[in-house]
């Protein structure tokens, strides 16, 4: 059987490892460690509601709770980290709400820039970034160009970013570049999305107790573990990160595949 990734099906002994390739053994907790944690920061505005306060109030204070959670995970040795900051669907939301969002970017951005440059921590932006006005594009170019070098943690800004949007684009840049259809395969698609070149997330974090992925990282999420808590965002903090990274430590993934004792059961017959 021909399957779109090119390959033919394998016999199941020559299925490799499952298991966890490219995790890596936390300096703090001594468990597994997912290589990419994408996160679905929600409960901005029911935070600031709790409190009386405007939804602003919450969308700062959601971005003010961005650095702690950078070093959490940078500290617990995850390599890639991707937050869903402002969703295709978000431009519905009133003006002054998206302009203050708009605003946190660039803020965010000028207060962390010099910590991303002392933390050897890389940021990219994922979306369209064409869409903000030309001060903050200018601003997000620098900051991208000034960590470009950077080796550490790679921190992905979904801004103006929908996953369907990431596949449609997609789609465009594989016609425009000339792939014959048997050349269209899961790698060469995957190469002309977004997050070409960056492992697909192991762990989809979303908190503020709703269970659904609301269009982020579709074709990516395919095999990521889903984690959801109550916590609204600006109260995720140390203690939630460790337990989000406890429970995927316990998580059996097996890609469609089978366990490698199963394997070895079965060989064993
Ligand atoms: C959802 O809260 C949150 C967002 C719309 C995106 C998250 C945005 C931030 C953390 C701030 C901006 C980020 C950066 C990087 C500058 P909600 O408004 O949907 O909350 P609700 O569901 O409680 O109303």
């Amino acid at each position: 059987m021909r399957s779109s990734s090119g390959t033919r099906a394998r016999a199941i002994a020559d299925v490799p490892d499952p298991g966890h390739d490219g995790d890596v053994i936390s300096p703090i907790s001594g468990g597994r460690v997912p290589r990419h944690v994408a996160i679905i920061m929600d409960g901005n505005g029911r935070w600031a509601k709790q409190r009386g306060l405007p939804r602003v109030a919450g969308h700062r204070a959601g971005t003010e709770n961005i650095r702690r959670i950078i070093e959490r995970f940078n500290d617990h040795g995850v390599r890639y980290l991707t937050l869903y900051a402002f969703s295709t669907e978000n431009w519905s939301r009133p003006a002054p709400e998206v302009r203050a969002l708009i605003r946190l970017l660039g803020r965010f951005i000028k207060r962390e820039l010099d910590n991303f440059v002392r933390n050897n921590v890389q940021l990219r932006m994922l979306g369209h970034i064409e869409t903000l006005p030309e001060w903050l594009q200018k601003q997000v170019n620098d900051a991208i160009e000034r960590t470009r070098d950077n080796d550490g943690l790679v921190l992905n800004i979904c801004f103006s970013y929908g996953g369907r949007d990431d596949i449609v684009m997609a789609v465009r840049r594989v016609i425009e570049s000339g792939l014959g259809p048997d050349e269209v395969t899961e790698e060469t698609f995957a190469g002309h999305l977004q997050t070409a070149g960056i492992p697909d997330p192991d762990l989809i974090i979303r908190t503020a107790g709703d269970n659904r992925i609301s269009n982020f990282l579709l074709w990516q999420s395919a095999y990521s573990e889903l984690y959801f808590t109550d916590a609204y965002w600006p109260d995720f903090g140390r203690e939630d990160t460790d337990m989000a990274l406890a429970e995927y430590g316990r998580r059996m993934r097996k890609f469609g595949g089978l366990l490698p004792e199963d394997v070895q059961a079965l060989l064993q017959r």
